[in-house]
């Protein structure tokens, strides 16, 4: 995929009505629908500040959440969960809508920005098509979520032609959307110049220049819970890496693979094979691949266990991996220590219990004390570097969680491919 794309300084922007594609999708308190992280909608102000420098009329848009856009949708799905579909009403379906609408994004975005954000009470339809209209150079408008119109999830032509038809220019910033083949985030594109805006240009020079041509070696780190959702990351970063690092709960299918004795630990039986094969291939290709000498367990999955320290090979019947052990931080400390680049993606055990969260800090602490170009991708390897204070020491820490992964993947991002080539 070619990731050297336009960018709205490529563009002439001054005067015109620019559609701008964000990812607002933020996280909001469940009772109080209060927004607990404005990480994205701040990431989206540069980009935002520079068309209105430029004179243009910005018509934001985003999704938030996964909002079932029509009744009879709704009804299936609370059906497929047990509840008696005579009991469903319309307000009930409303409702749920409601608590997805942006209006609270529009009120933190007009607090960031110091100026009016109006805020369009639905997408295509005649509010926004009358304030787009009406929209003067230097206004912001931001339309409702993308996903109350049913044909955003399914790439509608005829919803992307009347999002393209209220702006004169496509701007996208959403990064964590752009895995996403959506009206919004894609179809739009085909009617409308579309370039990028500067978080995706961030993302793209970043995590594709560290992919493409990485200052070597490359360290690949990758934790998390599961082998099977990271294949497709391990597939491609052995084609990349110099050495990959394993931990986290995906560490036990791997030692279980290798004839250890794994104890209560997280077990993915039928991807054994698989892990046994890319040991092979790493071996045959050169690539190091590092698996934790020690590990740090617990009898039961709780804040309060007691931490034991055993030998990764060994834990005992009664456990179950947590975390890495003092050697294996050793261990990656080291690796990490020369590294020209360092990709990580997932953490090392559970970074959420303060017991068990040393080996995904000390990985943190020897990525912040390296030279290393240091890439942390995911949701929560994202979430872990900034809960243990290590944020600002990173080189990146990208906004994209799925997005991020099928970059990694080394899959096509059609948010970006849609997008007009240098
Ligand atoms: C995210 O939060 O990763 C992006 O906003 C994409 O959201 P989605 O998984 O609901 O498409």
């Amino acid at each position: 995929m070619n990731y050297n794309k336009k960018t709205v300084k490529d563009i002439d922007v001054a005067g015109k009505k620019v559609l701008l594609r964000c990812d607002f999708n933020v996280p909001q308190d469940k009772t109080t629908g209060a927004i607990t992280d404005d990480k994205r909608i701040r990431a989206a102000l540069p980009t935002i500040q520079y068309l209105l420098d430029q004179n243009a009329a910005v018509i934001a848009c985003s999704h938030l959440g996964k909002p079932v856009a029509t009744f009879d949708s709704y009804v299936k799905k609370q059906a497929e969960k047990g509840k008696d579909p005579a009991s469903i009403t319309e307000e009930e379906w409303k409702k749920s809508l409601a608590k997805l609408s942006l209006a609270p994004v529009a009120k933190r975005l007009s607090e960031l920005l110091g100026r009016e954000v109006i805020m369009a009470s639905d997408v295509v339809g005649p509010d926004a098509q009358a304030k787009a209209a009406a929209l003067q150079p230097g206004q912001v408008l931001l339309l409702e979520n993308t996903r109350f119109e049913k044909g955003e999830t399914k790439n509608d032509p005829a919803l992307a032609k009347a999002m393209a038809d209220m702006a004169e220019v496509y701007v996208s910033d959403a990064f964590g959307a752009v895995h996403r083949a959506h009206a919004s985030t894609a179809g739009v594109a085909a009617y409308l110049p579309a370039v990028s805006g500067f978080l995706i240009q961030k993302e793209l020079e970043i995590i594709g220049g560290a992919l493409a041509n990485p200052k070597r070696p490359l360290v690949a780190i990758l934790g998390g819970s599961k082998v099977s959702s990271k294949i497709g990351v391990i597939n491609n970063l052995l084609e990349i890496a110099d050495t990959i690092i394993i931990g986290g709960g995906m560490t036990y299918t791997f030692l279980k693979a290798q004839g250890g004795s794994v104890g209560k630990s997280l077990l993915e039986e039928d991807w054994l094979d698989y892990c046994n094969d890319m040991m092979k291939k790493a071996k045959e290709k050169g690539v190091k691949l590092l698996l934790p000498e020690d590990t740090i367990c617990a009898k039961e999955f709780s804040a309060d266990a007691e931490p034991i320290l055993v030998d990764s090979m060994n834990i005992p019947d009664d456990c179950m991996g947590m975390d890495i052990g003092p050697k294996a931080i050793a261990a990656y400390a080291d690796a990490v220590k020369d590294a020209g680049t360092v990709i990580w993606n997932g953490p090392m055990g559970v970074f959420e219990f303060p017991a068990f969260a040393k080996g995904t800090q000390a990985v943190a602490e020897a990525l912040s004390n390296s030279n290393a170009i240091t890439i942390i991708g995911g949701g929560d390897s994202a979430a872990a570097v900034q809960q243990l204070g290590y944020a600002d020491k990173m080189t990146h820490i990208s906004t994209g969680g799925g997005a991020s992964l099928e970059f990694m993947e080394g899959k096509e991002l059609p948010g970006v491919a849609c997008l007009l080539d240098k």
